[in-house]
């Protein structure tokens, strides 16, 4: 199984938006997903039409003492699988450990038997889980906003993955809510700062299609696929499709 995690230290950047079309994508093209919402906003939870959850154990989940499947969700949706967010989860930064970053890869160890790919939806925030996170993925995609505070947001990840010799060879970024009718987006777009991590060729546009996810409870390619932000997330997905040589 394939980890791929959205994740940015910046809010509102995304990281839902393409979590949640990503995995779609991927369930259309009959790859057994799961989508796992981290956040305990549950913002991927909700578009899913799925609760967060108060119930179980969720400590005894995350000290590795309750299986992970009592907690996987169908979604009905062919080969798409959802662990919901957890409300509990805002206390995972006390549970998990600080000298052990490799909780969250443990724990997905026995989702491999029935997924080929585990998306991850994250909050955003520079805490355990984000080291649990850096450690479980094999991509740490992040949807990066053409503007400087965007920007600087980026790197202080970069800043920190290199203080902690984290493998920044993970690291992929892409444009996301990119409006072209404003000059510092088309100039950024056109020519990237040298010291971003690699960046994916598709352009996620700035469009009220992807606000109406919300609406629709359902990815842009259930309800708008001719539109230009269906196509970015169709070419995002065939650009991490080749990377996790899914
Ligand atoms: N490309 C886009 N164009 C316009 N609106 C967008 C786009 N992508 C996301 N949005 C909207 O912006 C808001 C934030 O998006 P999203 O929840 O995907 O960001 P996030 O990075 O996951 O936020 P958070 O850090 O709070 O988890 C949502 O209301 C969403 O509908
Ligand atoms: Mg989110």
């Amino acid at each position: 199984m394939k980890t791929l995690a959205l994740y940015h230290l910046k809010g509102g950047v995304g990281k839902t938006a393409a979590a949640v079309n990503i995995a779609c994508l991927a369930a259309k093209a009959r790859i057994p997903t799961v989508l796992w919402d981290l956040d305990p906003q549950g913002a991927a939870s909700w578009t899913m039409s799925a609760t967060a959850t108060e119930a179980g154990k969720p400590k005894a989940l995350w000290s590795g003492n309750a299986p992970i499947g009592d907690w996987v969700q169908e979604t009905g949706r062919s080969n798409l699988s959802l662990i919901p967010a957890d409300l509990t989860t805002r206390h995972l930064d006390i549970w998990l450990r600080k000298d052990d970053p490799d909780t969250l890869k443990q724990l997905l160890k026995p989702l491999s038997e029935h997924y080929a790919l585990c998306v991850l939806d994250c909050p955003p925030s520079l805490s355990h889980l984000a080291e649990n996170i850096f450690a479980a993925a094999d991509r740490v995609l992040l949807p990066t906003v053409p503007t400087h505070l965007s920007l600087r947001a980026l790197k202080q990840l970069l800043d920190y993955f290199g203080d902690n010799k984290l493998p920044r060879d993970k690291l992929r970024a892409f444009w996301s809510l990119a409006d072209r009718r404003r000059g510092l987006h088309r100039a950024l777009i056109e020519a990237p700062p040298k010291s971003m991590p690699k960046l994916l060729r598709a352009v996620v546009p700035y469009s009220a299609i992807i606000e109406k996810m919300g609406e629709h409870k359902a990815p842009v390619e259930d309800y708008a696929s001719d539109h230009p932000a269906a196509e970015a997330y169709r070419l995002l997905w065939q650009e991490v499709k080749a990377e996790l040589k899914l």
